[in-house]
């Protein structure tokens, strides 16, 4: 049985209109949502073919400071140089191999994992690809679309 708009409750026209602008809003809010949540960052690094092993370079990704880093087996493992802990920029420090926060103390270690301190998750790896002799690094990053 249909009910009747005249009756003060809702109608079929208006259910329908209600449901056509909530799908809409749950669209626009979704593509928005993986507006902000998607796009990998390349970029090359320079000098990055050329460390030998136990060498390593900092350099910038998508406005972040990272490390690449050349393994004694001559792969490359690279680190979003941001503290998981409140995002201050940490530092290898080749010798101790460990990466240390100076705002509190952090210590990660040479893959990245806490060691000491208030970070409770580890430094972000990055994916590194070689190809025709180019280093390239990629970092997911968000996108404020604001
Ligand atoms: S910001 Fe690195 S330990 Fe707090």
């Amino acid at each position: 049985m249909e009910r009747d708009e005249s009756e003060g409750g809702i109608g079929r026209r208006q259910l329908l209109i209600l449901l056509g602008a909530a799908t809409a809003g749950a669209v626009a809010l979704g593509l928005k949502l993986f507006q902000r949540s998607s796009g990998p960052w390349a970029e090359e690094v320079e000098r990055g073919a050329a460390l030998r092993p136990g060498e390593s370079v900092e350099f910038s990704i998508g406005g972040d400071d990272a490390l690449l880093r050349r393994e004694p087996d001559g792969s490359f493992v690279a680190f979003d140089l941001t503290c998981t802990h409140k995002g201050c920029t940490v530092r290898w420090n080749a010798g101790r191999e460990e990466f240390a926060c100076p705002c509190h103390k952090g210590i990660y270690n040479r893959t990245g994992e806490v060691l000491e301190g208030p970070p409770k998750t580890p430094l972000q790896r990055l994916a590194v690809d070689t190809r025709e002799g180019r280093v390239i690094v990629t970092k997911r990053i968000r996108i404020e679309t604001n």
